[in-house]
């Protein structure tokens, strides 16, 4: 059954089949460009599917264009689901297929009363911050250090694999209000005009890479600490993970 619909043409439901799943792992090779030793495996996947996890795909006919994993999980004492992969094909990223597989795995958890969902995500990409903090609501508190560890043949990886540890409040009227609105920009807009960024990387201004600071205090006596990254990742030459670290520290 259809849980959700995304774009015209587009169905998400779950992964019901073992070639359904292995089609999803197939996708998870595609959009991290990995070898199989960083996959799930599809024994594990079978398992996860069987012990409540929820296995939601994008089709666009029977084509799988888009996936997304949690499996149940304990938090501060309470279960939850925890999402470890969403990906998207390529050719069909920043259409809104995310965000509807977000939507559907919210609409199957709370449907098996569960309240809340946990994930990480690098900080790095805008795109991810822009979908987690801005349309979807999650918060977070935890910037993790190498969460991965240090190896991985994902290129998607190559920034070490620091992520942020977010925490999305299924069922709360704040989540609830900002899936309501189209996007979060405007909130998150006016967040980054009130903070004042504590630090800003790569401005066109700087002939160097070097972080430039502006006063924290004009950010910490506001209650809010904010980042402004203006740069292409891809063309980064300095050790972005250990700048933003030692920001955060
Ligand atoms: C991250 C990912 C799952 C998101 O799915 P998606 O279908 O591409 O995302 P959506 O289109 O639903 O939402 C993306 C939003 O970011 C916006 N966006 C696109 N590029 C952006 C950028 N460079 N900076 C900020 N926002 C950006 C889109 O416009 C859209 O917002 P809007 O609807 O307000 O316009 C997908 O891009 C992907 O598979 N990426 C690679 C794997 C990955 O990073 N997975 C997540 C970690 S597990």
């Amino acid at each position: 059954m259809a849980i959700a619909r995304a774009n015209p043409g587009i169905t998400i439901r779950e992964l019901s089949t073992v070639a359904e799943l292995e089609l999803a792992i197939q996708l998870e090779k595609e959009v991290w460009r990995c070898d199989d030793s960083d996959v799930v495996p599809i024994t594990l996947a079978v398992a996860t599917r069987a012990a409540g996890s929820i296995w939601l795909g994008a089709f666009e006919g029977d084509d799988l264009i888009g996936f997304a994993f949690a499996l149940p999980s304990f938090d501060e004492g309470g279960t939850a689901f925890h999402s470890h992969t969403l990906g998207v094909g390529e050719a069909y990223q920043s259409s809104g297929v995310g965000y509807q597989l977000k939507l559907a795995q919210r609409e199957k958890a709370l449907a098996l009363g569960i309240k809340k969902m946990t994930w990480t995500f690098d900080p790095l990409r805008s795109r991810n911050a822009h979908l987690n903090f801005c349309k979807l609501g999650v918060i977070s508190d935890r910037y993790e250090i190498d969460f991965y560890g240090s190896k991985s043949s994902s290129p998607m990886h190559s920034n070490s694999t620091d992520r942020l540890w977010v925490t999305w409040n299924l069922a709360e009227p704040r989540v609830d209000q900002r899936l309501k609105r189209a996007s979060g920009a405007d909130e998150s807009q006016n967040s980054h005009a009130v903070a004042k960024s504590a630090t800003r990387v790569g401005q066109p201004i700087q002939d160097s890479n070097t972080p430039c600071r502006s006063q924290a205090g004009h950010s910490l006596d506001r209650f809010w600490i904010a980042g402004t990254l203006h740069l292409n990742l891809r063309r980064c030459s300095f050790d972005l993970p250990q700048i933003v670290r030692r920001e955060f520290d």
